[in-house]
């Protein structure tokens, strides 16, 4: 590494405290390459991040902004893991401490229109070979240990997998890192429709305790046009049976998704799928949006984005629309220009009082730099 990027690196390790919030943040940065686009707001993929799936329990060799930061060796570090990444990889914010275990790469709809997180070619859906996964499990084990006390199944959707694969990996983290206390995944919608309740049953008994699903928008309409392949009743379902399964639900909804004609009909639709479900965990992203948009608009030619102010005032329409009895709620995502934390509906008045005064007085909110924010 020359001594110009080694510089350019250090900056971005300050700025990945912040991005470390992200909904789906590109699994840890060791050295971010061609920041420069992303700094001055040239897309949502802007950079490319060297990852490690070290847990925090292990030596903590992420957002150092030391200019002493020695990333040979914590190169070296991350090569000595059992598992095999293919880059780049993205986990919840929440996951920061999980040992990110891919069961499978890629994404196996991939066809949302927004969203290029596993578009090139070599992140191509596939399963994982079995054997290949069960023995990391096992050598993560025996390296690893008792500090292992989460594990992510990584890529896109892992609970596109058939149960029986599931199965048979979650009784291997048990025998291997008995330790683990939480296993969580991405899901869609789609992936449970060939699974019964009493399988999602047994694999929540078997340790996973959470999955993520990105719901996106509750408005019919929107979800056609970004080609997410499913509606507000098909998500309504599939929360349902997680509900009824025992597994935790975090929801994404994304800020922006309906552009200024859809703003209204998002946020209400998108509140009334939430009010419906009931989920234990709920967050807001701003969508962004690579090539200006290009590949949007294949599908949607007049969309017209929000800007500050429409994503600001379509937020507290959203707030405004939320009966929640107990939501974890967090618009920390980069993506997000106003950062809101909170328990629905205990806290609603105060994080609509936070939205309504960055929309009065946006100059004395404290909303996230430009260059700051991103995937
Ligand atoms: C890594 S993806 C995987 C989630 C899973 N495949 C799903 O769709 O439920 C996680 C989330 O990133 C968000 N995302 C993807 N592309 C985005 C974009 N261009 N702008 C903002 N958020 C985006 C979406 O909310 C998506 O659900
Ligand atoms: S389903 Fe999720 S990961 Fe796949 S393309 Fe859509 S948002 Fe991206």
């Amino acid at each position: 590494m020359n001594g110009q990027v080694a510089a350019r690196t250090t900056t971005w390790h300050l700025a990945l405290g912040r991005l470390g919030d992200s909904q789906c943040t590109p699994l840890c940065a060791l050295e971010v390459e061609g920041w420069r686009s992303t700094a001055e707001g040239g897309g949502a993929h802007g950079c490319r991040v060297w990852l490690t799936a070290l847990p925090r329990s292990r030596p903590r060799l992420l957002r150092r902004s030391s200019a002493a930061h020695n990333h040979k060796e914590d190169r070296a570090l991350n090569d000595d893991l059992p598992i095999r990444y293919i880059e780049p990889v993205y986990r919840p914010p929440s996951e920061a401490d999980s040992l990110i275990l891919p069961v499978t790469d890629g994404c196996s709809w991939n066809k949302c229109s927004f969203c290029e997180m596993y578009s090139p070619p070599h992140k191509r859906f596939r399963a994982r070979d079995q054997a290949e996964v069960l023995t990391s499990i096992r050598l993560c084990g025996e390296r690893l240990g008792d500090s292992v006390r989460r594990v992510f199944l990584a890529d896109g959707d892992a609970l596109a997998l058939p149960t029986r694969s599931l199965m048979g990996y979650l009784s291997a983290i048990r025998q291997h890192l008995s330790a683990v206390r939480r296993v969580s995944s991405y899901c869609l919608a789609r992936n449970l429709r060939k699974k019964s309740l009493q399988e999602l049953r047994e694999l929540r008994d078997l340790g996973l305790e959470r999955v993520y699903l990105g719901a996106e928008s509750g408005d019919d309409t929107v979800l056609a046009r970004v080609n997410k392949g499913e509606t507000f009743e098909s998500t309504r379902e599939a929360l349902d049976k997680l509900g009824a399964a025992g597994i935790r639900r975090s929801v994404m909804i994304l800020n922006g998704l309906g552009g200024v004609a859809l703003s209204r009909l998002h946020a209400e639709n998108s509140a009334r799928l939430i009010n419906a479900t009931q989920p234990e965990y709920l967050s807001t992203l701003v969508v962004m949006l690579a090539d200006g948009g290009a590949r949007y608009r294949e599908r949607w030619p007049d969309w017209q984005p929000l800007g500050q102010d429409g994503l600001l005032a379509e937020m507290e329409m959203f707030l405004s629309a939320l009966e929640l009895r107990r939501t974890i709620f967090r618009a920390d995502h980069a993506s997000n220009w106003l950062v809101l934390k909170g328990t629905l509906g205990a806290d609603k008045a105060r994080l609509l009082q936070q939205v309504r005064a960055a929309i009065t007085r946006p100059e004395a909110a404290p909303l996230r730099a430009a260059w700051m924010r991103g995937l």
